[in-house]
C-alpha cells in the first residue's frame, strides 16, 4: 500500500510527508512535485536514502504522467497539496493559479476518476481522494460574525481563494455525480519549520533578521486564525482515516489574531532569542500600501472535526510561534538558499512600489 502526495515539497506537503514517514509503520509515499519557486527539496533531505519515499518531479496537470504513476504504483489515497498558494502573486499573475489549482485539479480528479474505476473489492472500498483546501473560499469575516463553519457559503475575493473555490466545487461534483471518494479540509492560515517567506511570518522573522523593513499591509488589523503546520498534518490523517466521504472539514488553530499583533509578538520573541544591539526589532515595522481587495478577517470553527473525529490542535500559538521562531533561528542555511535567486525578483516587484 502507497499514497500519493501532490505538492509535497511545498511548506505543508513537505511537514505532511515527513510526519507521516515518522511512523515507522507508515506506508510509502509518492511525491509529486513541479517544483515551481515554492517547491524545495531541501524540506525533504532527512528522507534521503529512506526507501519509503519516491520523489517524483512532474506536473500534475502531465495526464499521461499521472496515470502512469497510478497505474504503477497504486495508491490507496492521494492526498492533494499541489498549487500556487499566495494571495500577492494572484493578483500579480493570476494565470498560473488557474492552471494548476482549477486545470490541474480537474487533469487529477479524471486520473484518479479512471484509476479507481479499474479497481475492485477491498481496494475500490479503501480509496480516498483527499483535496486540501482553504478558509478563504469562504470570504471574509466582519468582526462580530461567527468563525466559518462548512456550511457557510462560498465568497472567494482573490484570484487565488476564486481558484480554490473552484477546485472545491470540482471535488464535490466529481464526488456527486461519479461517486469518487473524495474528502475536503478547509484550513487556516498555517505556521511553522519550512515556511517560504513570502508569506507574514516568515518574511518578518527572515527580514527582522537581516534588519530590513517589516512591511504590515494597511492599519495590520486585520484577522487571520493560526494554525501550527504539525496540527494541520494531524488533521488531515484524522480525516483521511476517518471522514466520511463527500464530507467537508473545517481544520483551524482557535488562535484569531490580528497581523500587527503577529508581527509583534515575532519581534518580542527574537528580542529575547537573538537581541539586536541596534535596538528592538518592533523599529523596523513599516505601514506599507494594503492588498487590494484585502480579506479582513478569517476564523474557523473546528467543532465538525472535534466532535466527529476527536481532534483538536495540540498547540497553543504561543508554543507554536517559540518553535518557529526558534527553526528559523536554528536553520540559517535553508533561509539562504530559499531567498536566492528569483526570490529577490518577487520582493523587489512586490514591495518595491510599495
Ligand atoms: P506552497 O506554495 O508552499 O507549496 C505548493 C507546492 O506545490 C510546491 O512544492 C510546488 O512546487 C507544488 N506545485 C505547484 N504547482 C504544481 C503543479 N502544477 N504540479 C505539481 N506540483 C505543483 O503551498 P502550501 O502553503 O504548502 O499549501 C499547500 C496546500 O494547502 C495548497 O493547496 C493551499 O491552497 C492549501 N492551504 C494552505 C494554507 C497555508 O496557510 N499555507 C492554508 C490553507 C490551505
Ligand atoms: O487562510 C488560509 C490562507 O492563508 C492560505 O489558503 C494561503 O495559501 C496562505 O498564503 C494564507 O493566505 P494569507 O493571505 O492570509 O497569508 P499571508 O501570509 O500572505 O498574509 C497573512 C496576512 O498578513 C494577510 O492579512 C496579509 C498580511 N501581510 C502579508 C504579507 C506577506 C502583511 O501585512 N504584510 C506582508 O508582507
Amino acid at each position: 500500500m502507497t499514497i500519493l502526495v501532490t505538492g509535497g515539497a511545498g511548506f505543508i506537503g513537505s511537514n505532511f510527508v515527513l510526519d507521516w514517514l515518522a511512523d515507522p509503520a507508515a506506508e510509502p509515499v509518492v511525491n509529486l512535485d513541479a517544483l515551481t519557486y515554492a517547491g524545495n527539496r531541501a524540506n525533504l533531505a532527512s528522507l534521503e536514502g529512506d526507501a519509503r519515499h519516491h520523489f517524483v518531479h512532474g506536473d500534475i496537470g502531465d495526464r499521461a504522467r499521472v496515470d502512469q504513476l497510478l497505474a504503477t504504483h497504486r495508491p490507496r489515497a492521494i492526498v492533494h497539496f499541489a498549487a500556487e498558494s499566495h494571495v500577492d502573486r494572484s493578483i500579480h499573475g493570476p494565470g498560473a493559479f488557474m492552471k494548476t489549482n482549477v486545470e490541474g485539479t480537474f487533469t487529477l480528479l479524471e486520473a484518479a476518476r479512471a484509476f479507481w474505476g479499474t479497481l475492485e473489492g477491498d481496494e475500490k472500498a479503501a480509496f480516498r481522494f483527499h483535496h486540501v483546501s482553504t478558509d478563504e473560499v469562504y470570504g471574509s469575516l466582519k468582526p462580530s460574525d461567527p468563525p466559518f463553519a462548512e456550511t457557510n457559503p462560498y465568497e472567494p475575493n482573490s484570484p487565488y481563494s476564486a481558484s480554490k473555490a473552484a477546485s472545491d466545487h470540482l471535488v464535490r461534483a466529481w464526488h456527486h455525480t461519479y461517486g469518487l471518494p473524495v474528502l475536503t479540509t478547509n484550513c487556516s492560515n498555517n505556521y511553522g519549520p519550512y515556511h517560504f517567506p513570502e508569506k507574514l511570518i516568515p518574511l518578518m522573522i527572515v527580514n527582522a533578521l537581516a534588519g530590513k523593513p517589516l512591511p504590515v499591509y494597511g492599519d495590520g488589523q486585520q484577522i487571520r486564525d493560526w494554525l501550527y503546520v504539525k496540527d494541520h498534518c494531524s488533521g488531515i490523517r484524522a480525516v483521511l482515516a476517518g471522514g466520511r466521504l463527500g464530507e467537508t472539514y473545517n481544520i483551524g488553530g482557535w488562535n484569531e489574531k490580528a497581523n500587527l499583533d503577529i508581527v509583534q509578538t515575532v519581534c518580542a520573541l527574537l528580542d529575547e532569542l537573538r537581541p539586536d544591539p541596534a535596538g528592538p526589532y518592533s523599529r523596523l515595522i513599516t505601514y506599507v500600501t494594503d492588498r487590494p481587495g484585502h480579506d479582513r478577517r478569517y476564523a474557523i470553527d473546528a467543532r465538525k472535526i472535534e466532535r466527529e473525529l476527536g481532534w483538536r490542535p495540540a498547540e497553543t500559538f504561543e508554543t507554536g510561534i517559540r518553535k518557529t521562531v526558534q527553526w528559523y533561528l536554528d536553520h540559517p542555511d535553508w533561509v539562504a538558499d530559499v531567498q536566492s535567486g528569483a526570490y529577490k525578483d518577487w520582493v523587489g516587484q512586490h514591495y518595491g512600489a510599495r
